[in-house]
């Protein structure tokens, strides 16, 4: 009804209806539980929390359960994150403080999963034995196998990269859900190569999901009560899906269209997108559907052409900005935020300047914002040297922070006197009497509860007050009511 694309609306209604509803509960396997707890902690990116949930629907199946009392439990989970060494150390003394738990439990099991596996197994399995089993990010069906195998003492390792994997089929169990927004992984891998980055390979090479089982994936959310869905890869831009049978190409905005068809109450988000791949096709999209939310995440990592260069990003600032003038162009309500490394090889103080330079004429909403850290394996780690100080990555890490801030403070001050369709998440962390919810431009706001509403209902919020990170408000009207 809603669908206004003929093309896509035949792929809409080819969606096996049989898939409606199995997401979320396992009641069959609950009742065949094999009496075991399983307990996970999930560092790094979106993508690791959602292939947690992936985890735990394999792990289900197994008949385990899952616990939040690491002590009850008889498996220990963590899917790790090697994007920057402070992530590696974290996951290193929280595994430490697994086998604490361990030695008053003798029995347990704890396993290693996620992009640390493939880097770590000889270390963690064999020279340090603090882990039992080690799984990479593609061999998450494995698992109840490599259990069986860890139970019975043997080494239980698979960390194999699949050039197919995609989990299409598999349900994700919601862990620490709010029962209004979620994610969907609808590709895995990157192609891309950036010479600092270690996802290519720790996540091996990029493949696209069915778009069948996202759409699939998006209703059955939308019927369960969710309202949000965020569609999750390292670059959704270069989504591409063919139906080996009949030949039908996807891309991503096709994918988009999908997605925000599912329902008008859905609210459809993505994350992230590449600034050399992103279609002015994407932009259309979002400017044409109201629930697909107007915000992007568009990383810069430098503002320096040298340094774009080196970072083999395969762009340069003025495409860059030539991007973001599009997106002003085609959605002028849209909130563009960035990820930016500091102290990149070679990194002069004219390439740093450049880069604030750019934050200011981008103008984010916000950004996540990182000194640069070397990583074994990658171009940059064989062939650029790691040649700016500790001293100056932090003290220009800390020149970036300072500027996003006062540019988000800025800018959400100029949101006062705004009023924004907000969907509720929750109460407020602060303050049961408040809830917290979104706008359309991923911004926080928080506002004085009104009887009646829940989590998962909309309502017009006016801004009022306004720091660096949150809005507050106040409900002006409740389009349910
Ligand atoms: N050092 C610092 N930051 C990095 N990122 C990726 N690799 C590194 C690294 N080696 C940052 C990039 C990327 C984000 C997810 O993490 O900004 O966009
Ligand atoms: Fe890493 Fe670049 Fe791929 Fe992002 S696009 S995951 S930064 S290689």
């Amino acid at each position: 009804m809603y669908n206004d694309n003929p093309t896509l609306d035949h792929l809409v209604k080819t969606i096996d209806p049989m898939r409606q509803g199995e997401v979320l509960d396992f009641p069959g396997h609950q009742e065949k539980g094999n009496g075991k707890l399983f307990y996970i902690e999930s560092f790094g990116c979106q993508m690791n929390f959602s292939d947690s949930e992936i985890v735990a629907a394999v792990l289900h199946g197994a008949g385990y359960r899952s616990t939040r009392n690491m002590e009850e439990a008889d498996l220990i989970l963590v899917n790790t994150c090697s994007i920057r060494e402070k992530a590696e150390d974290t996951v290193r003394k929280r595994l430490y403080i697994y086998n604490k738990v361990k030695s008053s439990k003798p029995g347990t099991l704890i396993g290693v999963l996620g992009c640390m596996a493939e880097r770590m197994k000889k270390n963690l399995l064999e020279e340090e034995k603090l882990v039992d089993l080690v799984v990479g990010p593609d061999a998450y069906r494995d698992m109840p196998k490599l259990l069986e195998s860890a139970e019975d003492g043997h080494r239980a390792i698979n960390v194999q990269l699949s050039r197919e994997e995609t989990y299409a089929d598999i349900s994700p169990v919601r862990l620490d859900s709010n029962g209004v927004a979620a994610f969907i992984s609808i590709m895995r891998g990157c192609d891309n190569m950036c010479s600092f980055c270690v996802v290519p390979f720790t996540r091996g090479r990029e493949r696209s999901r069915d778009p069948f089982s996202i759409v699939a994936e998006a209703r059955d959310l939308f019927d369960t009560g969710y309202r949000e869905i965020t569609l999750l890869g390292q670059n959704v831009d270069s989504y591409h899906w063919k139906n080996p049978e009949t030949g039908e190409e996807v891309n991503f905005a096709q994918l988009l269209r999908m997605c925000a068809d599912v329902n008008p109450d859905l609210r459809v988000r993505f994350s992230t997108s590449h600034p050399k791949d992103m279609t002015d096709e994407v932009l259309y999209a979002m400017a044409e559907k109201e629930n697909i939310c107007n915000y992007i995440h568009l990383p810069i990592q430098s503002g320096s052409n040298r340094i774009l260069e080196l970072m083999r990003r395969g762009y340069t600032r003025e495409w860059y900005m030539g991007r973001i003038h599009a997106i002003r162009r085609i959605i002028p309500e849209c909130a563009i935020s960035s990820d930016i490394i500091a102290g990149f090889c070679t990194e002069t103080e004219a390439d740093h300047q450049e880069t604030l330079d750019i934050i200011r004429q981008a103008q984010y909403s916000m950004s996540y914002m990182f000194y640069y850290s070397e990583r074994p394996n990658t171009y940059a780690q064989r062939n650029l040297k790691d040649d700016v100080s500790l001293e100056i990555k932090k003290r220009r890490l800390s020149e970036i922070i300072a500027l996003q801030n006062s540019i988000s403070r800025q800018l959400n001050q100029s949101d006062i006197g705004k009023t924004y369709k907000v969907l509720i998440e929750g109460d407020s962390k602060k303050s049961a009497e408040d809830f917290k919810g979104r706008n359309s431009q991923n911004k926080m706001i928080i506002f004085p509860k009104n009887p009646g509403l829940k989590p998962g209902d909309y309502v017009y919020v006016e801004v009022l007050d306004a720091t660096s990170a949150t809005l507050k408000g106040r409900i002006t009207q409740n389009p349910q009511s």
